[in-house]
């Protein structure tokens, strides 16, 4: 069998040249031929050191990923770090492209380490819900002290060649072919006869307040643990000779694989790279995208303009009025601002992008050399027909026009133009120069490459895409109403906003469900009720106590006062009191007894809801797969990705359960705990989402 490692001499050096596509990730084969081609050099007459390099774009990327929770294979990667530590002949890494966890954790078993200036190294291992496990929690803050080593290693940061050099990560910058620089330098150590130099037996790093830094990691982490648990690993380092740190920190990397944050974390890692791999648009070539129109120049339409323009495209808007056009200049123009105080772009580029690159204007045929156009006009379907028309009007032919409609049926905007197969929704989430998700909204009649070039533009914008079918809401918006639904019937029945809030922040959102209406406006769910009020099923249970506030001109952040009271200047807001007798007058008039929930009540049911409305999109085909809800949750909606998204959850706590509580539930209210029946299917076959995941 040939292996992943290749072996050759020049004069008294031997070079491992590590060669595992795409990344030289250490599968079992790598080690093995990493720990054969040791024990060739270490018996090669003459040989008097040992040169590690990768083939391709990086040194090693780390462990296989695809290997974890599987049975474990010998050679494990820390007995091989320590195995190259060990050898009498000197050895040095010469790295490019990214260094990651396990390759890293090589690097610092070898006794130099040079680096490309390009290079960059990590040990990302937290964002998979690990700590590293080949020695890195060990030799890194030897290198660097407790307080570095804790910093790249809690927040899986990728460090560059300079910075890692200051920090005594490596030894040498040298810009060149890897093995040549390499061999030049292991020539030089050779000549000046530098001695082995095994980081294992440098001693170990200082104390710090070892307690104080585990709690403000722990905070940080917001219910992740690996990061945390980390700081207990340097501390090994710093308390215990090197072979019992390494024993420490194994039996915590191994308490880690078998948690479900590891599951949910891998699950996220995977599925972020499978959502936008469509087996449908294998060999469809997407059309060009040169030029992008934006109609509006409103919220969504300046952060769509943003984001394009970062992504080096020519941009075309288009607004109502003159005023309109300055104002969105000046919107465009401030996002910018913030990337160019953030050193994401440079004076020259913020130039380029604010002029040259675009162009803001009330006439529409200053659109006809654009290839896409993208609508972010007001919410009305009357507004969206008037601008598709015009589009269709003045679009060049094969112009892919798209809505960022949150809710309305693309199918009829479609219907609306002579050119049905060249629209298409593409479902930003605000602030669209921010968040990763993009919805690609697929109507009946679009046509396969406007579907790719869909897929195609998200990815030049660096964005997560998911594929969804037309319905009310789409994918992400769809689940959202039902579970916030679900939140908003536990506060009629006893359970406050807050103590609603404070369990989902505990479960891992960045926000809370009542926090966030108050960011988002309180208008707009006072708008949508009133809307929806009439074509109400009777069953449907509403509150309306939020109505009175917002008839007061209450409408939460931006007025000072919603939920929550806001101080001008000040993060966050307090209780307003006036919610809790607001929502007391509801109950009496509903003649509703308060009853008190736990906070596993309420994570449980909203997050029942959650899941059985995905598996009713799944089950109707509005997402192909469980990942594509799993992957909109976690890039739209906050949802915490130690647990990978909402189906992960449900499959972790066992479908059956899942089923269970929704059908406990539904004895109080029939009408909204419906059991979705792709759930029921799932759990009378035994399978999980996941298992439809790789159908
Ligand atoms: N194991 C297995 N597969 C891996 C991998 C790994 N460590 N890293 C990347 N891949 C795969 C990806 O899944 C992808 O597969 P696909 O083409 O089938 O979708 C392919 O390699 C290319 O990856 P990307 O699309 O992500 O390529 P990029 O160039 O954008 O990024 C990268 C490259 C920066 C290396 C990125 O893939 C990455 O961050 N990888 C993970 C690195 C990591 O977390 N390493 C630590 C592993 S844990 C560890 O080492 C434990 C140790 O301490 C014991
Ligand atoms: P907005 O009210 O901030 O902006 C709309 C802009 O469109 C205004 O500047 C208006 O002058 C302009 N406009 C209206 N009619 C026009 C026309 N005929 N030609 C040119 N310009 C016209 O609205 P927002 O929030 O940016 O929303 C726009 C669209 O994006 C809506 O469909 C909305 O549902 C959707 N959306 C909104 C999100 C949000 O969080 N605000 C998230 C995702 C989608």
């Amino acid at each position: 069998m040939s292996t992943p490692v290749a072996y050759s001499r020049q004069g008294d050096v031997a070079v491992l040249r590590i060669d595992n596509p795409p990344v030289n990730a250490l599968s079992q084969a790598v080690r093995q031929g990493l720990s054969d081609a040791m024990d060739r050099a270490e018996a090669d007459a003459g040989v008097k050191a040992a040169l590690i390099v990768g083939e391709g774009r990086a040194f090693i990327a780390g462990a296989d990923i695809t290997e974890f929770g599987k049975p474990p294979m010998q050679p494990n990667l820390p007995d091989l770090c320590t195995r190259i530590e060990a050898s009498p002949l000197v050895v040095v890494a010469s790295m490019h492209g990214v260094s990651l966890g396990g390759g890293l954790e090589v690097a610092l078993g070898a006794h130099y380490r040079i680096a490309q200036p390009s290079a960059r190294v990590g040990l990302p291992e937290v964002h998979l819900g690990l700590i590293p496990g080949a020695g890195g929690t060990q030799r890194l803050p030897r290198l660097t002290g407790a307080e570095k080593a804790i910093e790249m290693i809690t927040t899986g940061r990728q460090v560059g060649a300079s910075e890692a050099l200051g920090m005594g990560l490596i030894d040498k910058i040298e810009e060149g072919d890897t093995e040549a620089v390499g061999l030049a330098y292991v020539q030089d150590l050779l000549a000046q006869e530098a001695p082995r130099r095994p980081v294992s037996a440098l001693p170990g790093p200082d104390a710090i307040d070892w307690d104080a830094t585990y709690d403000a990691v722990l905070k940080k982490g917001r219910g992740q643990i690996s990061p945390a648990t980390a700081v207990r690993a340097v501390q090994a380092a710093s308390e215990l000779p090197f072979d019992a740190g390494m024993l420490r920190e194994r039996e915590l990397f191994i308490e880690l694989m078998g948690t479900d944050q590891r599951k949910g974390m891998i699950h996220a890692f995977f599925n972020e790279r499978a959502v936008g791999n469509l087996p449908e648009l294998k060999g469809v070539a997407p059309r060009p995208l040169k030029a992008i129109g934006v109609i509006g120049g409103g919220t969504m339409g300046a952060g769509i303009a943003t984001a394009t323009l970062l992504a080096g495209m020519q941009v075309v808007l288009i607004e109502m009025k003159d005023d309109a056009v300055e104002a969105a200049k000046g919107r465009i123009g401030g996002n910018l601002q913030g990337a160019l105080k953030r050193g994401k772009i440079s004076q020259d580029a913020f130039d380029t992008m604010t002029t040259k690159a675009l162009t803001v204007s009330t006439d529409y045929g200053t659109l006809k050399d654009v290839d896409l156009v993208i609508e972010a006009v007001f919410e009305e379907m009357s507004v969206k027909k008037d601008v598709f028309g015009k589009l269709d009007a003045v679009c060049k032919p094969g112009c892919v026009l798209a809505s960022n409609t949150s809710y309305l049926d693309v199918n009829e905007i479609a219907a609306s133009t002579s050119r049905p197969s060249d629209v298409i929704g593409l479902h930003f989430f605000s602030p669209a120069h921010v968040m990763k998700l993009l919805e690609v909204v697929v109507a009946d009649q679009t046509a396969p490459d406007v579907v790719a070039t869909g897929f195609a533009l998200a990815k030049a914008l660096g964005k997560v895409s998911v594929r969804a079918g037309v319905c009310d809401g789409f994918i992400g918006n769809r689940i959202l109403s039902v579970y916030r639904t679900a939140a908003d019937h536990m506060v009629l029945d006893g359970a406050t906003p807050y103590q609603i809030d404070n369990a989902l922040t505990d479960f891992g959102f960045a926000m809370g469900p009542f926090a966030v209406a108050d960011l988002a406006g309180l208008d707009i769910g006072w708008m949508t009720r009133k809307r929806k009020a009439p074509h109400r099923h009777p069953e449907e249970r509403v509150p309306t106590y939020l109505d009175k506030l917002c008839e007061q001109g209450h409408f939460g952040q931006k007025t000072g006062e919603g939920y929550y009271l806001y101080e001008k200047g000040k993060r966050g807001g307090v209780p307003n009191p006036k919610i809790a007798e607001l929502i007391a007058a509801e109950q009496r008039d509903l003649g509703i007894t308060p009853r008190p929930f736990t906070d596993e009540d309420i994570v449980r049911r909203y997050m029942c809801a959650m899941v059985n409305e995905a598996a009713k999109v799944v089950g109707e085909g509005i997402a192909r797969r469980p990942l594509d809800v799993d992957m909109t949750l976690l890039f739209g909606y906050g949802f915490p990705r130690f647990w990978g998204g909402p189906m992960k959850w449900a499959d972790i706590q066992g479908l059956d359960k899942v089923l269970a509580d929704i059908e406990a539930f539904a004895k109080d209210d029939a009408w909204f705990w419906q059991p979705a029946p792709l759930l029921r299917e799932l759990v009378a076959s035994g399978r999980t989402f996941d298992d439809l995941n790789k159908g």
